[in-house]
């Protein structure tokens, strides 16, 4: 085990798309566990487009100066609790850094599956799947053979949604994402029928040559001008399940989406936005749904993994301009078990 610890920090509050000069790397000395509670080295982190709302002035958001939050997955190495023990792997949410000094009610052991890697934790298994599956089975309420268009359809919470809704019986699933190779890959591994390069055309057009026919749910990722167009596309009686609105984060002088307000009424279309943080009851059961479809094959990981811990800031920052394919994740190459 090294001796030295490495901290990030946010150093200042970017207008705009951030900068790895918005960040620091602090060193220390490795933290010491007081009484009930344990050191643990961090294996694999987490890095998520929330992280950027985080960095603005907001209630609840990443204070400068200071270590940032995120899921992260790391091994017990010294622990003064009997409730987390030496060797054990856990999951908790002091990430952003190499060691971390937790309390067990801030960090969970995981539990392991035969034949399932440890990154479907923070892939799959973890928040990002989570979402996925509120979003269908909670939000979407998905009825067999109901056509999908999912945005930034090619990220974590796109791919799960795809390959979630195929295994939950949907119909025709669009989706739009950044490139002609990501559309690609979505039609020929995850299950898309047809996917358009949101940076091809106005939204509207691009997604009517997909859908001529109109979707019953939209899974929203995006905000903006897909939003937009989606009312307009959405069959009657359609749902929109917004997760999340990551056009605005980068510009926030951007003006909101304008839509047709008399569609929403007339198409008895349900908007309805959520926060996976208030569905953690749903985890065990989204464990049930996909660890048997892990181990038989018919569910397949979509992840970008990026070695070192150096490089959390540069997998963050190339997260936000597109250059991942499914779920993004740092993994320290040194220490990680399979
Ligand atoms: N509600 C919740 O509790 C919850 C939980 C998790 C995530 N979320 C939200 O879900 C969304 C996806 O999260 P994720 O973790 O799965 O991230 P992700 O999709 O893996 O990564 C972000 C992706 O967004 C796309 N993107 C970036 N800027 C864009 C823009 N201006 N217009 C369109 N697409 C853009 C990029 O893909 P392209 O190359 O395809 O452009 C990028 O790969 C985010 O909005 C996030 O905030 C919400």
């Amino acid at each position: 085990m090294n001796d030295i610890a490495l901290t990030v920090q946010q150093t200042a509050r970017p207008h705009g798309f951030p900068t790895t000069g918005d960040f620091a790397f602090v060193e220390s000395p490795l933290p010491e566990p007081a009484p009930g509670s344990a050191l643990v080295e961090n294996l694999y982190w987490s890095v998520d487009p929330y992280h950027r709302e985080m960095m603005d002035d907001v209630p609840g958001g990443f204070t400068l100066g200071a270590p940032l939050e995120g899921r992260t997955l790391g091994r017990v190495v010294a622990s003064r609790t009997p409730r987390l023990r030496e060797g054990e792997i856990v999951f908790h949410r002091r990430g952003w850094r190499t060691h971390s000094v937790v309390a067990p009610e801030e960090s969970r052991p995981l539990p392991r599956f035969d034949g399932v890697p440890l990154t479907a934790h923070l892939s799959v298994l973890g928040g990002t799947g989570l979402t996925a599956y509120v979003g269908l089975t909670r939000i979407a309420r998905l009825r067999e053979g109901d056509d999908l268009f999912v945005s930034a359809a090619a990220g974590g919470v796109g791919t799960a949604t795809g390959r979630f809704a195929r295994l939950l019986g949907a119909g025709r699933l669009v989706g739009s994402a950044g490139s002609a190779a990501k559309a690609g890959y979505l039609t020929r591994e995850v299950g898309y029928d047809a996917v358009f390069d949101h940076h091809a055309g106005p939204a509207a057009e691009l997604l009517a040559q997909v859908a001529p026919d109109g979707f019953d749910v939209f899974v929203d990722n995006v905000g903006g001008e897909q939003l937009a167009a989606a009312v307009g596309a959405l069959r009657e009686f359609g749902r929109i399940v917004r997760v999340g609105t990551i056009s605005q984060y980068n510009t926030p002088d951007a003006p909101p989406p304008r839509f047709d307000h008399a569609d929403i009424v007339e198409k008895s279309i349900r908007m309805e936005g959520f926060l996976v943080s208030n569905y953690r009851d749903v985890q065990e059961e989204l464990e049930a749904f996909a660890v048997p479809h892990l181990q038989s094959g018919r569910l397949a990981l979509d992840e970008t993994v990026v070695d070192g811990f150096e490089h959390i800031v540069d997998a963050f920052l190339g997260m936000l301009r597109g250059e991942n394919l499914g779920k993004i994740i740092v993994r320290d190459i040194s220490q990680t078990p399979s």
